[in-house]
């Protein structure tokens, strides 16, 4: 919990007053009793004096209201509190998942961090404002109950004492009993986000397959999983209520029979047995708060672990101390580099690879698909670092750069691109954020995307929906290269980046990279023959090996892979025929 005391930030006088305000409601409370009993019944009820029963009675209701008001206003604060906490909390984790590396996410999954940021954090902004409000009242309510009713009567209070153990135990059991399927509830609630998220993101594909009914299956499965264990939970938690009722029940029988008797007796007037019984209510009112408390305690916990396990993840790629700023030029230089996705040696998806690119290099990048083309050039902008060997760019090792730097200077076009609700113009800023319009419309001239928008009604202002739905693959993809040619790169990757472009395109935007930006070294990872032949060098990968490297004229004549797929695929469409 300490870790957690930071996020009250600044909302402390908050967090403060809400428990202290409490104190006032509960001092108040206790008075409440003795003077009903001492004042109300023995005094005046017993005298038979109407102006003292009015003039107690008015006492009565006046301590009421001002107990009541502080409580009002304490629950106020305790609600700002806990939703200033959350607020502080979320941005916290937020920023923190800004850092994870392509690594850190793989391991949590979207979804999961998604309910951690959400669900999580409601529960433990719910525990918070109970601790702030109830953690403190109850229990002073139950010292506070004991006192004045030991104090009016030591020999009917010793009644209270004989229960407490058994609320105890019943109250250990719940807990221990209760946990393990809370923490089973919020992990199925992974899974449920999970589903609701694949669905709801690919329903263009479900639609296609007809797989509506699989899905809602699939729905029901987990979201019946999330019942089955909640209900079984909330099955244990809600024993809690008939323990402490039966408690409270023979703890008030015995104090009526026996405070009977007294009264009966004359050891203590009709004024104190009201008191006490008030107190016993109040006493054992306190002690269902504090069960409550522990159940909501117990509950937030399975959530607090969760949010740590994201807050204490430590982000595997991070900037070194004596970060270089500059990055010289564009050449790379992969040395005996090896990398496993599990961080495994054994299971390595790039095995040993070798190679120099001088700056200015065009270099193009074929192989079969899960060869580990995507996985070679992901290394470049560190957004996995290498399992062993160095991976150098401007001759100095990827991990001694700043990595916003490095990222600057690297621009990659990933293969699963995508575009972001907004305008077009605010989706190319993306790369360079105060770009001007004549950079935004140079760019998009060079990725050959200048035509089709000028064609939509509303050229560069034209909004582009979640995930770039309303343009098409091949419009998509020469956005996300204007994109990427905005940060003007030293290095520029496109992968796969013009599958969908029709190939007269393809080599358009080919030929305005040699013209425009001859001295930016550009990779270029291509199923298509065509989209590499005109390159200075291509890489052949094969299962994670580079298997050839060099002109494509040397290839065409030493190159196995490089000639079946030349010869497979029929050439067409370049510009330089
Ligand atoms: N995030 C990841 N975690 C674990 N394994 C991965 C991950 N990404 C890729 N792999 C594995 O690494 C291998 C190489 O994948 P990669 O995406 O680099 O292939 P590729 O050559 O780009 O294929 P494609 O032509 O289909 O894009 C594959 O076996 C794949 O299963
Ligand atoms: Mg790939």
């Amino acid at each position: 919990m300490r870790q957690f005391f930071k996020y009250i930030g600044k909302y402390k006088f908050h967090t403060i007053m809400a428990p202290l305000l409490i104190l006032f409601e509960v001092a108040i409370e206790t008075l409440i009793p003795t003077v009903m009993g001492k004042l109300l019944i023995d005094q005046a009820v017993n005298q038979g004096d109407m102006s003292l029963i009015i003039k107690y009675g008015l006492l009565l209701a006046g301590l009421t209201l001002i107990a009541l008001m502080f409580g009002v206003i304490s629950g106020r604060m305790a609600a700002v509190a806990s939703t200033g906490f959350a607020k502080n909390l979320r941005s916290d984790m937020y920023k923190k998942i800004q850092d994870f590396s392509f690594a850190n996410i793989d391991k949590f999954s979207t979804s999961s961090l998604v309910t951690r940021m959400t669900t999580d954090v409601m529960n433990v902004r719910q525990a918070f404002q109970m601790l702030l409000r109830i953690t403190i009242r109850a229990p002073l309510q139950f010292i506070t109950a004991i006192v004045a009713s030991l104090v009016i009567c030591p020999g009917l209070s010793k009644y209270f004492l004989y229960v407490i153990p058994f609320l105890i135990i019943g109250l250990l059991l719940i807990i221990v009993k209760a946990f393990p399927w809370f923490e089973k509830v919020f992990n199925t609630y992974d899974e449920l986000n999970l589903v609701v998220q694949e669905n709801v993101r690919s329903v263009r594909e479900v639609k296609s397959y007809n797989l509506q009914d699989e899905e809602t299956e699939k729905f029901k499965k987990v979201s019946g999983k999330v019942f089955k264990y909640h209900t079984i939970a909330e099955k244990i938690v809600a024993l809690n209520r008939p323990i402490m009722m039966t408690c409270i029940y023979i703890v008030l029988i015995m104090i009526a029979v026996v405070g009977a008797k007294l009264t009966v007796q004359n050891v203590m007037t009709t004024g104190e047995l009201q008191s006490i019984i008030s107190y016993a209510l109040q006493l054992l009112m306190s002690l269902m708060m504090i069960s409550m408390v522990i159940v909501t305690l117990t509950i937030s916990k399975a959530s607090v672990d969760r949010i740590k396990e994201v807050l204490n993840e430590i982000p595997d790629i991070k900037n070194p101390d004596n970060p270089v700023n500059d990055i010289k030029d564009g050449s790379i230089e992969f040395d005996n580099v090896s990398f496993s996705y599990a961080n495994d040696i054994e299971r390595l998806s790039l095995k040993n690879v070798n190679i120099t690119i001088n700056s200015g290099e065009t270099i193009g990048i074929i192989g079969g698909t899960g060869s580990s083309k995507s996985t070679l050039v992901q290394l470049i902008p560190r957004l996995y670092d290498v399992t062993q060997g160095t991976l150098k760019v401007g001759g100095e090792d990827v991990r001694d750069y700043d990595i916003k730097a490095l990222r600057d200077s690297v621009a990659m076009v990933l293969q699963k691109n995508v575009l972001f609700s907004g305008t077009i113009k605010e989706n190319l800023r993306w790369g360079k954020e105060d770009a001007t319009d004549d950079e935004i419309i140079h760019a998009c001239k060079l990725a050959q995307a200048d035509e089709f928008i000028e064609g939509f009604p509303d050229n560069y202002d034209t909004y582009i929906e979640q995930g770039g739905t309303n343009v098409s693959g091949g419009q998509r993809q020469r956005l996300c290269i204007a994109r990427a040619l905005l940060k003007s790169p030293k290095i520029l990757i496109l992968d796969d980046s013009t599958s969908a472009v029709d190939t007269r395109t393809d080599s358009l935007i080919r030929k305005a990279f040699r013209e425009d930006i001859p001295n930016v070294t550009k990779l270029i990872i291509a199923q298509r023959i065509a989209s590499v032949e005109d390159a200075d060098k291509v890489l052949v990968l094969d299962e994670g090996e580079v298997v050839d490297f060099g002109s494509p004229q040397e290839l065409m004549k030493t190159s196995k892979i490089y000639k079946e797929v030349y010869d497979s695929q029929m050439k067409g469409g370049s510009i330089d025929e």
